[in-house]
């Protein structure tokens, strides 16, 4: 009975949460972490009881990492993780992240990597990562099944993981303006290349080194699928 009460206030809670009436970051620990080898150990915690945003934690102290595992943040709302100069790696990971609304990232001038894994992320809509320029993003392992057309236009990605996720088709406009070397989506659900595959991939053809598709479901390529290609290493099982 007490099992049962304490499981609907917690449900009702979520509710209220996913409402909007709750902060961002509410309980959440955070670590933050230095990255240059000689501090290598040198890191610092800090509980946010209340906060819509990282930055107030953050600003004073003088790290570059953020790494928030574990933790309980269901949506990062506009701003929260924003105006922060020092910082260069972000990691919210396996902290049950369902939605990032447009405009969460922003004047983070340094940043460089973006790990997002182990959430519950089912779309990155457009505008998500606007305005990021970071040479890597990791997305891998959550339920992404819907990516806006434009999902990662003009980051400066290098290396993107999109692995175990639940990606059904192929557009290689996602990608437009980023000299990427490494696309990761293996274990997805993609079924077909459609023509001109790589389009917007060209302008960059000679500098991708992986796409990995392996354990898609890859049944149909177009007959056009790999025009104007010169060279593309396909790792395809
Ligand atoms: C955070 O902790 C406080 C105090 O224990 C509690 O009242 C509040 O409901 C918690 N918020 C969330 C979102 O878990
Ligand atoms: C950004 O952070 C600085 C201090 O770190 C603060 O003075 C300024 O008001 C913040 N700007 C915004 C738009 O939050
Ligand atoms: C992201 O974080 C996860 C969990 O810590 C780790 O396994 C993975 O290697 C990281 N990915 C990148 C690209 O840093
Ligand atoms: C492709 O992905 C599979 C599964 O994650 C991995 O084992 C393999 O090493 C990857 N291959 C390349 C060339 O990145």
């Amino acid at each position: 009975m007490v099992t049962r009460v304490l499981h609907l206030i917690l449900v009702a809670l979520a509710l209220i949460c996913d409402s909007g009436n709750c902060a961002t970051f509410e309980n959440v620990s955070l670590v933050l972490v230095s990255r240059s080898p000689e501090y290598l150990r040198t890191f610092f915690s800090v509980y946010v009881r209340s906060a819509n945003s990282l930055a107030p934690y953050v600003n004073p102290q003088s790290f570059e990492v953020i790494v928030i595992v574990e933790e309980n943040v269901p949506v990062l709302r506009k701003n929260s993780i924003s105006n922060m100069s020092k910082i260069e790696e972000i990691n919210v990971v396996a902290s049950g992240v369902r939605r990032i609304e447009p405009g969460t990232f922003h004047d983070l001038p340094k940043l460089q990597q973006l790990n997002l894994s182990g959430n519950s992320l089912v779309e990155i809509e457009n505008g998500v990562f606007t305005n990021l320029q970071v040479h890597s993003l990791s997305l891998q392992n959550n339920q992404i099944a819907r990516l806006g057309d434009r999902a990662f236009n003009d980051m400066n990605l290098r290396f993107l993981f999109l692995n175990h996720n639940k990606i059904s088709m192929w557009s290689s406009k996602w990608f437009a303006g980023n000299p990427l070397k490494s696309i990761q989506m293996a274990d997805n659900l993609i079924q077909e290349l459609p023509a001109y595959a790589f389009k917007y991939l060209r302008r960059f053809g000679d500098r991708i080194d992986v796409i990995n598709w392996s354990n898609n479901k890859l049944q149909r390529i177009d007959g056009q699928a790999f025009n104007g290609l010169n060279h593309l290493g396909v790792d395809q099982k």
